[in-house]
């Protein structure tokens, strides 16, 4: 683990692991917005999108979601399968929010029922694309079969997160996964957090994720606390 990491991300670093086929993700405090262009350290936050993560891969791992996650080994850090990761961002709406109302003739927290599912193709240097099913194929990345499987296992998310965010009080306005290939299945790779998630409390329509950083709405970390405390009953008491 002191050694140099394999890959360092906006917000995470990857390094090898002792035993074979596993990885260990480090979640650092760093926050970026705009590819990159506004960026902050602000010290805590990478241990509550550690803890978030970790805890919706569980979740999501008991209801027969296959994830990366295996355990952690700090409050920042996990172990983690290896997986060949295939460069898409795959993200469910459930209500009209940034970039697709910037795009299309949607309204601010407009109802997409049934949610939308849209890949982006991940490369900051194009700044992450939308991408179609044809040119998924045609650059090798997945057969339409996997196309339709991932389609299906993102749908699937949606409806186990948003069903646990609503008991919360809290509205899943959308948010952004990524899958990797591991003996030829497709699992659930790098993280589940309020940075690549949008979170609306159902009584105030405060945002309690990464837009109150990108927008300067108030103070992200706070916001950030608040989701822990709503999500993951006791972890503070836990921690006394
Ligand atoms: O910016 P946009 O509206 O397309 O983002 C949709 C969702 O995907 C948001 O929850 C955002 O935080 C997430 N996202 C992300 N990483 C990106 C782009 C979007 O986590 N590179």
């Amino acid at each position: 683990m002191n050694s140099e990491p394999l890959y360092e991300g906006k917000a995470k670093s990857v390094y090898r692991s002792e035993e074979a086929g596993e990885l260990v993700v480090r979640f650092r405090d760093d926050i970026t917005a705009f590819d990159g262009e506004k960026k902050d350290v602000l010290p805590g936050k990478g241990v509550f999108n550690a803890v978030v993560s970790a805890f919706f891969f569980t979740y999501l791992e008991k209801r027969g979601i296959a994830t990366h996650f295996i355990r952690m080994v700090n409050e920042r850090t996990m172990i983690v399968k290896e997986l060949a990761m295939v460069p898409l961002e795959v993200i469910v709406r459930n209500r009209a929010a940034g970039s697709i109302v910037r795009r299309y003739p949607f309204s601010e927290g407009q109802v997409l029922d049934p949610p939308v599912v849209v890949m982006d193709f991940k490369d900051d240097t194009r700044h992450d694309p939308m991408i179609n099913d044809d040119i998924i194929v045609a650059l090798g990345l997945l057969t339409r079969e996997e196309i339709a499987a991932i389609r299906t296992r993102a749908l699937e998310i949606n409806r186990l997160l948003s069903e646990y965010f609503r008991e919360q009080g809290i509205t899943l306005v959308d948010f952004k996964i990524e899958f990797g290939k591991r003996e030829g299945s497709i699992v659930l790779g790098d993280e589940i957090s309020m940075d690549s998630m949008r979170l609306w409390d159902m009584e105030t329509g405060e945002s309690l994720d990464k837009d109150v950083y990108r927008f300067d709405k108030g103070d992200v970390l706070s916001a950030y606390e608040r989701v822990v405390q709503r999500i993951i009953p006791g972890y503070f008491g836990g921690k006394e």
